[in-house]
């Protein structure tokens, strides 16, 4: 063995490979085969695990970008929101994988969730406690430029960094809607959309979230965008 394969770092696990990512732990997270009541536990809780990861980096780097936006960094503000937007895009694709699944074979999986829902996803509650604090201070920071909303816009030319944040941060809320339209269609082909879910909630009434955003205003600034402009 060379001296360069040798670990060196502390912690569990033969390699430092195996260490630095502790994966040891981390494998360990699933149900064992002896556990499963169906095999397709391990497709559910992978999903479902890896979106929790991408869900944690999503809001810490969102929650990062509003402290960057506070003390006048838009620059580097803008990096961080478009690792947030691109870990969202992940989690959205990892829905596919769970089209894999036979909707007869899930209702076993079910059985096994006891009262677990999404609606209590960390990753999500984490998000959206960071969009407000993230939406006003991009709001502090176009006050003190001298700009209204409608100017991020009309004067983005003149403002370059404060108008990449603003479609920033319509991107994200954007991503999260496409998610949750994704997710929807993923419940209704997985359970269907006219039953209750494990927390007792109707599909039907989680599907309205789809019309929830972080940052309406920038939704409507394109209604008056459009009006100040009409042809003549
Ligand atoms: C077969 C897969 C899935 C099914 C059948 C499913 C089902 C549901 C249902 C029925 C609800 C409504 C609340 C309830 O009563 O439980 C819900 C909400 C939710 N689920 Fe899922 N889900 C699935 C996959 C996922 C995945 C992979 C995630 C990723 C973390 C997730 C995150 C959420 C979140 C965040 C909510 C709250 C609604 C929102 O904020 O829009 N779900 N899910």
């Amino acid at each position: 063995m060379s001296e360069l394969s040798k670990p060196v770092l502390p912690g569990e696990g033969a390699s430092d490979y195996e260490r630095y990512l502790r994966t040891d732990a981390l494998l360990a997270l699933q149900k064992t085969a002896d556990e499963w009541v169906h095999r397709d536990e391990l497709l559910f809780q992978t999903v479902h695990q890896s979106s929790e990861l991408w869900l944690k980096l999503a809001w810490n780097e969102a929650e990062e970008a509003g402290h960057l936006v506070a003390a006048g960094e838009i620059a580097a503000a803008n990096r961080l929101m478009r690792r947030s937007i691109h870990s969202m895009q992940l989690v959205t694709a990892a829905l596919d994988v769970l089209e894999h699944m036979s909707p007869w074979e899930y209702t076993e999986v079910r059985k096994v969730l006891g009262h677990g829902s999404g609606f209590d996803s960390p990753g999500f509650r984490e998000l959206r406690r960071v969009a407000k604090p993230l939406g006003e201070a991009f709001h502090a920071a176009r006050e003190r430029a001298g700009l209204s909303l409608v100017e991020v816009y009309t004067r983005g030319r003149e403002h370059e960094e404060l108008y990449t944040l603003a479609e920033l941060l319509i991107e994200l809320d954007e991503r999260v809607t496409v998610w949750r339209v994704r997710h929807f269609k993923v419940v209704q082909r997985t359970i269907g959309a006219d039953v209750i879910g494990t927390q007792g909630t109707p599909v039907e009434v989680m599907g309205r979230l789809i019309h929830h955003s972080f940052f309406p205003e920038l939704w409507d600034v394109r209604n008056d965008l459009t009006r100040m402009n009409l042809p003549e």
